[in-house]
Formats: structure tokens, sequence, C-alpha cells
């Protein structure tokens, strides 16, 4: 008689601590969201116009366990059905990513469960996983978050070449920006998205930079100049700024040198499969302007789910599913890197 082998789950238990979301969810077998809470400290930190550091590590502290008893909670499972803990360990904020850090290592210990160590880039990009069971790679993925603006050609699962990156701002820093300067507060990227649609982009003529270098490469600080320039001289001059069509003008700026250099990646790797990850990911006009500049050169374009753009566990859960599958183990001595590197 055939001796039936019975195929187990893989349940991890992943953990993001490293700006000012607290969050846990449960993954199975690296694709299935059992559970994904977010606790968002957005309100918190509204009023300082950006995240406060220590805010948001007091806050991490207060909420950690609580997420994590919930993500447990609604994944109907308890700790010891976890195969492993995955924790985001950097880049971000020191203080916020030891909250996550030190909450999993406890867990590890206490529950003798492996650890595993992730990039919170890493897990922006295993977002599309989730989103897109079927995925795999290679493709190129345009990383456009509140820290990072990065073209990686993802080769294999963990394994990424960075073709191009910002040599300033990151595209997400560049939308919080400007939005404080034209007073539409914080985070920038949701609410430019939401005048924009009202604005005209042709209204005010904003540079987008190319190297001459032939690089990949992005700079949005001499974008974000002269949007303030602009700004200045209508103040000036006392002519009325038309908010909607700054934001306009500006989103599409960066949308173009965004989608343009991204396809140009895509081109020169010789490969038809792009995926969008980290917060600017949300934006409406990027998502549609790539998708259908991409479309009619032969290229399919994907992105997450809105939830899975910004920071959230399941990301982090996905991609330590595939480290934890390699045999990545960390030890309890695992610190946190503010600055980590993808490669
Ligand atoms: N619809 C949108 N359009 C443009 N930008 C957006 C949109 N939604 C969110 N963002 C931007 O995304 C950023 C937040 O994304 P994310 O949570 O990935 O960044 P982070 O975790 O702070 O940075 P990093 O991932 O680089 O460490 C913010 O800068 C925010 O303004
Ligand atoms: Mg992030």
């Amino acid at each position: 008689m055939a001796v039936q082998e019975e195929i187990m789950d893989t349940l991890i238990l992943g953990i993001e601590s490293s700006c000012d979301e607290t969050a846990a969810a449960v993954i199975k077998n690296g694709r299935y969201i059992m559970s994904n809470v977010i606790s968002s400290q957005i309100d918190l930190h509204k009023k300082y116009g950006g995240v406060v550091p220590e805010i948001a590590s007091r806050k991490h502290v207060e909420l950690i366990i609580p997420v994590i008893n919930q993500a447990l909670d609604e994944a109907g499972v308890s700790l010891s059905d976890i195969d492993a803990v995955g924790v985001t360990y950097g880049p971000g904020l020191v203080g916020a990513l030891l909250v996550g850090l030190t909450a999993a290592k406890a867990i590890a210990f206490t529950a003798d469960k492996p650890l595993v160590g992730v990039h919170h880039i890493e897990g922006h990009i295993a977002a599309n996983y989730l989103q897109y069971p079927e995925l795999e790679p290679p493709f190129i993925c345009l990383v456009a978050s509140g820290g990072h603006s990065h073209i990686v050609q993802v080769k294999s699962y963990g394994e990424f070449e960075i073709l191009g990156q910002t040599r300033d701002d990151a595209a997400g820093e560049a939308f919080d920006k400007i939005s404080r300067a034209i007073g539409l507060g914080y985070p920038g990227g949701p609410l430019i998205d939401k005048y924009a649609l009202k604005g005209n982009s042709n209204a005010i003529s904003f540079p987008r930079v190319h190297f001459n270098d032939g690089t990949l490469d992005f700079s949005f600080s001499g974008l974000k100049t002269s949007v303030l320039n602009y700004l200045n001289k209508m103040e000036q001059t006392g002519e009325e700024i038309n908010i909607p069509d700054v934001a306009a003008s500006f989103q599409k700026a960066v949308v173009d040198v965004l989608v343009e250099n991204t396809i140009r990646a895509a081109k020169m790797k010789n490969i038809n499969k792009i995926a969008l990850a980290g917060g600017v990911a949300a934006n409406s006009q990027l998502r549609s302007e790539i998708k259908s500049t991409a479309q009619k050169q032969g290229i399919d374009v994907m992105y997450p789910g809105l939830i899975l753009c910004t920071d959230n566990a399941a990301m982090i859960g996905c991609a330590a599913y595939y480290e934890y599958i390699k045999g990545k183990r960390a030890d309890l001595d695992l610190n946190a890197i503010p600055s980590l590197k993808l490669s």
C-alpha cells in the first residue's frame, strides 16, 4: 500500500514596525493571507507634519502585543501552530524597528520557533506574490515608497539587482514635502493623488530629470525646488495658487520619470513583467499610466491592492516564508539595522 504523505501547511507570523505602522499577520504557504492587522499611527503624527520617531517607538510598545494577539486570533491559530516568526530588522527607524524585533525574538525564544529577519523592501516587493499567487520571478519591480525609489531586477526569491535608484529624495518623500508646502498635510501621497484628480497636469511645466550617463537613476530634489520656487513666485506676485493644478502637474512629473525608467529597465533586461511596490505604488495615476504605456509594448504590469502597498506585515510574512524555505535563520542577537542595504 502506498504511503500517503501528509502535506503540511507552513504558517509564518509576520511582524512589521519599521516606521509608523504596527502590524502583524499570519501567512499560509507564503501566498495566502490568514490575517493582516495594521494599526496606523498616521493621526498621531499628522499634527507634526511627519513621523516623530520617539512617538512612533512609544506607540509601537503599546500596540505590538495586542496587534500580534489579534493577528493570531483572526487567523484562528495559536503560537504553537506557527512554523516561524518573520520580522523586519531594517531599514527603518531604529527605535521603531527594535520594538517589533524584540517582540519577535521574545516569541521565537519562548515558543521555541525559528526567527527569520526580513529586509523591509524585500517585503514590499513580496506584496506582489500575495496579490498574484501565480507570480514568479524574474520580473522588474519599481519600489517607490517613503524612503526608497529603486528599480530592482528580481532574479529569484530574495535575489535582487538594483538597476536604478534615487540620488536624493525618494518619490514618497517628494510627495510628502510638496503636500506640506501646498498646505495639504501628511501623508502627502494620498492627498496629492486626490487633489490631482481635479487639476490640470499640463498647467505648470515642472522638470523631469534624466541623467545623460545612461543610468536608470532618479532625482526628485530639482523637481521639489522647482515647485517651491513656483509657489514663492506666485506668493510674491500676489497671484492665486491653484492647488489642484500644482498637485496634478507635480504628480505627472514624478509619474513620467517613474514610468519611463521602469519600462526602460524592462526592455534593457528583456523582461516582460513589471511589478510596483511601496506606498507610491498606491498612486492612481502611476498605476494607470504604467499599465497603459507598458501594455502597448507587450509588457504586463502588476500592483498590489492598496492595503498591501503601504507598510503591512503580510508582505513581511510572505518574504519571510521564502527565506525560511531556503533555510535562512536568524540568531537571537539579530540587531536592527536602520540603513540595511537590499543587495
Ligand atoms: N496614493 C499615493 N500616491 C503617492 N504616494 C503615496 C500614495 N499613498 C501613499 N503614498 C506615499 O507612500 C509613502 C509611504 O509608503 P511606505 O509605507 O511604503 O513608506 P515607508 O515605509 O515610510 O518607507 P520605506 O518603505 O521606504 O521604508 C508616503 O511617502 C506616502 O506619501
Ligand atoms: Mg515601507
